[in-house]
């Protein structure tokens, strides 16, 4: 399965969605690569894996290395393939037409040796973003709370219908997941409304689990570590652990 953690507005906790994600299942005992598709490179940072002067997706994708290459292997137990500022070059370089196919070529190569490929995007829905999508057999959206979180969401819809259309027709939304709730405020409601305005803009399921805002998730990322190895019983880690189990239920394995 080749999940795709995307939407193009930033902040949301797709890096950090997409590293719990492969740490939590690499926990489980299945093998993961994560694969950091966005030029600010903080998915490799939050790893901790090594993302100047070695290969990274920018060069696979640039045909220049094999995806063997550019594999690194983290102490959380599983495989990365970094990204620098290098890849904002992509936008331009990989934008004629066929270039969409480009992370889907690479990931073939290595895709039989996995159980899960996890995909951190970037905050657009440029040519990064539809090279995950194509690659991907699904692809999971983080949101957080707000009106314009959700209008967004839309658009990200339209292009996941494009991207069926021309290049991918098998890939699908597998879930919206709720992040960054403030612990505080009146989560039932807020989930009420959210959903609500949500079903407005898109006909996709939401994960009945939802992950708080806390502290721990940048103490962690700050020291190069996932959440259940660095704060293994704050809330964030117990919701991010609940999400993987839903996430896992249904998924045929
Ligand atoms: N549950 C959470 N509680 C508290 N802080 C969080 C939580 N999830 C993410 N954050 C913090 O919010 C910021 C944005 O999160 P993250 O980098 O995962 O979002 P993103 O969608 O990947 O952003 P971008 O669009 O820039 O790539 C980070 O500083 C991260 O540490
Ligand atoms: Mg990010």
């Amino acid at each position: 399965m080749i999940v795709a953690v995307a939407n193009q507005k930033g902040g949301v906790g797709k890096t950090t969605t997409a590293q719990a994600l492969a740490a939590g299942l690499a926990e489980r005992g299945y093998k993961v690569l994560g694969i950091d598709l966005d030029p600010q490179g903080n998915f490799s940072t939050a790893c901790g894996a090594e993302n100047y002067n070695v290969p990274t997706v920018y060069e696979v994708m640039k045909r220049a290395a094999d995806i063997g290459e550019a594999i690194q292997h983290m102490k959380g137990g599983y495989d990365v393939v970094p990204a620098n500022i290098m890849l904002a070059g992509a936008e331009q370089e990989l934008s004629q037409t066929g270039k969409e196919h480009r992370l889907k070529e690479a990931v073939s190569a290595v895709a039989g040796s996995y159980d899960f490929v996890v995909i951190d995007t970037p905050p657009s829905l440029g040519v990064l973003t539809v090279n995950a999508f194509t690659c991907a057999t699904d692809i999971l959206i983080p949101t957080t709370a707000g009106i314009f979180a959700t209008a967004g969401i839309s658009q990200l819809n339209e292009t996941v219908g494009s991207v069926q259309r021309y290049c991918n027709p098998g890939v699908k939304i597998r879930g919206i997941l709720f992040t960054r709730f403030n612990p505080r405020a009146n989560i039932s409601r807020q989930i009420k409304e959210l959903t609500e305005q949500l079903s407005e803009y898109i006909s996709a399921p939401i994960y009945q689990t939802y992950i708080r805002a806390g502290v721990a998730i940048e103490e962690a990322q700050a020291n190069k570590a996932d959440i259940f190895d660095y704060a293994g019983k704050s809330t964030v880690a117990e919701d991010y652990r609940a999400f993987i189990e839903e996430f896992l239920k249904g998924v045929d394995m």
